[in-house]
């Protein structure tokens, strides 16, 4: 009655994710981080993130199984990332996961990244079911998506130029907080003010989209008119008040869906959920509102390989025939 077995290779950006999933449950989950060779860099080098893959897959494939308690032949199917992502990152996990699952005969699964983070938060609650309302924030992408049953997307909005962590690591690098820029906010903000300082909300006449490009304009803007005036404030108020200017944009919108779509189910997904403030903000307004809302643990948020496993189970539970062979992966796939 546990569901099927799947390995989940995830390996679109930096971060080597593995894991093994049955049912609903991650009977194992390793992730192999590249954050160190790309930190100096100040963001990811696609052939670097490439290289690294091909380094860290099969080990990393070997201790998911192992951790597991898992024989490769006890598999039901193989899941790999297809896309979006870096086109040479997303070819290491896709062909090691196709030639893993051609050569135990198992069905292989593509599977969507964005689609993975919606599904994240289905491995930690059982009533997390559609219809709902689904924010996506990650370094690379940012939307808001009715689902009005699994498989089935309308994107209601999206950022018309930079994601959400995009403008957390972009920020953090100016702010010399360093790479990743999203947790290096977290932390900063800890002791600072959210409203010291008021940075404009974009798109305020969009009810579902986000911009976040003008953000960067306005802090640096900020910043060198105190500066000359000598009323800098402390980092941790800046970082503090992009943080607020970042999580008011995305809850808001987010809600503006949950209004116009009249669902009582909220999920979340993709890095940036991992935001303390975020997740404070969305639980606060969930329960003012009366809706459910499905967070998972932050390291269900960042990429990992549980969470592509997790499509597949469905998928397989849904009667969905795998990924033909001839399938390559598609760095501009675009969920709905
Ligand atoms: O989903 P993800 O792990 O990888 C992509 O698919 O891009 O998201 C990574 C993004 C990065 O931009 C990172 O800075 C951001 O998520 N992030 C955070 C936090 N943790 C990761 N942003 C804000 N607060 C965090 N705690
Ligand atoms: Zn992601």
């Amino acid at each position: 009655m546990s569901g099927p077995i799947v390995l989940g290779i995830e390996t679109s950006c930096d971060e080597t994710g593995v894991a093994v999933v049955e049912g609903s449950v991650v009977r194992s989950s390793v992730l192999g981080s590249q954050v160190d060779l790309h930190a100096r860099f100040g963001g990811v080098v696609p052939e670097v993130a490439a290289r690294a893959h091909v380094e860290a897959i099969r080990p990393l494939v070997h201790q998911a199984l192992t951790a597991a308690g898992i024989h490769s032949d006890q598999l039901d199917a193989v899941a790999a990332t297809r896309g979006p992502g870096l086109a040479g990152a997303l070819m290491v996990g896709f062909g090691f996961g196709k030639a893993l699952a051609w050569s135990l005969r198992k069905p292989f699964y593509g599977i969507d990244h964005m689609e993975g983070h919606l599904f994240a938060p289905r491995l930690e609650f059982p009533d997390y079911e559609p219809p709902a309302v689904v924010l996506l924030a990650s370094g690379g992408h940012s939307q808001i998506v009715h689902v009005a049953r699994w498989g089935v997307y309308e994107t209601l909005g999206r950022t018309i130029d930079d994601a959400a962590g995009e403008a957390f690591d972009k920020l953090a690098r100016f702010l010399g907080l360093g790479y990743p820029g999203g947790p290096a906010i977290d932390r900063e903000s800890e002791g600072g003010d959210p409203d010291a300082i008021r940075f404009p909300r974009a798109l305020a006449d969009r009810p579902f989209d986000f911009s976040f490009s003008g953000l960067k304009t306005a802090v640096v803007t900020f910043l060198e008119k105190a500066k000359r005036e000598g009323t800098l404030p402390s980092r941790a108020d800046v970082a503090a008040s992009i943080q607020e200017a970042i999580v008011d944009v995305l809850v808001d919108k987010t809600f503006n869906a949950v209004e116009a779509t009249g669902v009582d189910a909220v999920g979340g997904g993709g890095g940036v959920l991992a935001n303390r403030r975020l997740r404070t903000r969305l639980a606060e307004e969930a329960e003012r509102r009366g809706v459910r809302l499905f967070v998972p643990a932050p390291r269900l948020c960042t990429d990992n390989g549980a969470m592509i496993a997790a499509v597949a189970v469905q998928r397989i539970e849904a009667g969905v025939p795998p990924t033909p062979w001839p399938e390559d992966v598609d760095p501009g796939l675009s969920l709905g």
